[in-house]
């Protein structure tokens, strides 16, 4: 039960769990039109239609993973929202680090890993109002937990806590882990968004590494030099050109593999 670990929490009566859905993202959307509350969190066992960035599938079979999506109402513009991805990849390796004993590392933008190997994802979805600011913002989280094997199309690139720590995963613990890390962060993301941009650099994996820039066909190498205040990449490119990235429609692979 998440609700035993969370007692006296202020989001804790907002809080519903499902045996399956098509995506917790989609299904909170629709929530928020209707108005739902900040601190809505739905968690889902397995997802029919689980999503990831750039329209991907997020695979989510029942029992071995976390699904998790919150609505809450950042109040900044639209154009300055990147950096919520960054806090939220932050309070994720928090929390799997206070449930599980291990942090993970964070592959720019929205990817946690374990090695060279993803754990889990961030999508990020926003509604801007009329006034154009943002009106909710929804945080849709996965990890794999319990898997030990993974389909073709996935071996070698995925990996899941029970295959990096010895003690089985308590998935109720981590979602009220996630939970405290999410309001946490959501209460401070203003004042402390240098600090979560901190912890960020730290935990980013891909500093430093030769990577693959892609945006549709177009693939060109670059060496990644930092992630900025906002979230940007900076990188080298190979004629030496120094330039920023926001994330819209890059991926980044490593030069042999995920990271
Ligand atoms: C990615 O890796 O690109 C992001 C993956 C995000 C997956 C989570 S699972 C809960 C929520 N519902 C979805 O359909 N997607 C997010």
């Amino acid at each position: 039960e998440i609700l035993t670990h969370l007692p006296g929490h202020p989001w804790r009566s907002h809080l519903r769990v499902f045996e399956e859905v098509e995506s917790t993202n989609t299904l909170l959307k629709a929530m928020g039109r209707e108005g739902a509350p900040e601190g809505t969190v739905l968690i889902a066992d397995r997802q029919t239609g689980g999503r990831g960035r750039l329209g991907r599938t997020f695979l989510s079979p029942g029992g071995t993973g976390i699904y998790f999506s919150a609505l809450i109402r950042p109040n900044v513009p639209p154009n300055q929202i990147m950096h919520l991805t960054c806090a939220v990849a932050v309070a994720m390796c928090d929390a799997v680090e206070e449930t599980c004993g291990l942090r993970p590392g964070i592959r720019w933008t929205n990817g946690l890993v374990f090695g060279k190997r993803k754990l889990g994802g961030i999508l990020t979805a926003l509604c801007v109002g009329a006034a154009g600011t943002v009106d909710w913002a929804i945080v849709g989280i996965g990890i794999n937990c319990a898997a030990t094997a993974f389909p073709k199309e996935l071996e070698g690139i995925a990996t899941s806590l029970a295959s990096v720590t010895e003690v089985p995963v308590d998935r109720y613990a981590l979602c009220a882990e996630l939970v405290r890390q999410l309001e946490y962060m959501n209460r401070d993301l203003q004042q402390k968004q240098r600090d979560y941009m901190a912890f960020y650099r730290q935990n980013c994996v891909v500093i430093g590494k030769n990577v693959h820039l892609i945006r549709g066909d177009e693939i060109r190498s670059a060496t990644v030099l930092d992630v900025d205040d906002q979230g940007a990449l900076t990188v080298r490119l190979q004629d030496g050109q120094i330039t920023t990235i926001n994330s819209g429609e890059v991926s980044l692979r490593g030069e042999n593999n995920y990271v």
